[in-house]
């Protein structure tokens, strides 16, 4: 269907955003399966229920517009799913290089979201769409949060696991 108008465009982005949180809802299943540190397996469970309630305020925010909801395949964040599995699966990385290497997916998603976020709320927020916004600034201040998570404890579970294999 041709995009024409900034509702059509923001529905596009809406929907590009709904696969990309299911996408993503498997994506932290697997990564709290792989990384044992506690402290950030603890945080992926966490950011996983939150993810829950993320894809429920796009279905919301679909329903503000007017719209039914539907998710529109990205192929940007199974570009970044591909990266991680590839990983895995060809350079077969030790438990502790794996969990290392895992921070880093993680935040590459994290930063796709947030761009994601950012760009469908300028849209919303230019056009009106205020309920649509607020909604869209819930899941953004969840991403925003996560990825400070992540990037302040890359550089301390980094350093730990560098410690471990140096003793080993
Ligand atoms: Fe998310
Ligand atoms: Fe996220």
């Amino acid at each position: 269907m041709a995009v024409n108008d900034m509702n059509e465009l923001l529905k596009h982005e809406l929907g590009d955003l709904l696969y990309a949180e299911k996408t993503i809802l498997k994506g932290l299943k697997k990564m709290a399966r792989e990384v044992k540190d506690p402290e950030v397996n603890a945080r992926l469970v966490q950011h996983h229920a939150e993810t829950e309630g993320q894809i429920q305020n796009l279905e919301s925010a679909f329903v503000a517009l007017g719209y039914k909801a539907r998710a529109q395949k990205c192929p940007g964040i199974l570009g970044l799913m591909e990266e991680h599995d590839e990983f895995k699966e060809e350079e077969e990385p030790s438990q502790q290089m794996l969990e290392a290497f895992d921070l880093g997916s993680g935040l590459r998603v994290e930063h796709y979201e947030i761009a994601a976020y950012n760009t469908a709320i300028a849209i919303a927020t230019a056009i009106g769409e205020s309920e649509c916004a607020r909604l869209l600034k819930e899941n953004l201040a969840q991403e925003m949060e996560m990825e400070r998570f992540l990037r302040t404890n890359a550089g301390k579970a980094l350093r730990k696991l560098n410690t471990q294999l140096a003793e080993a």
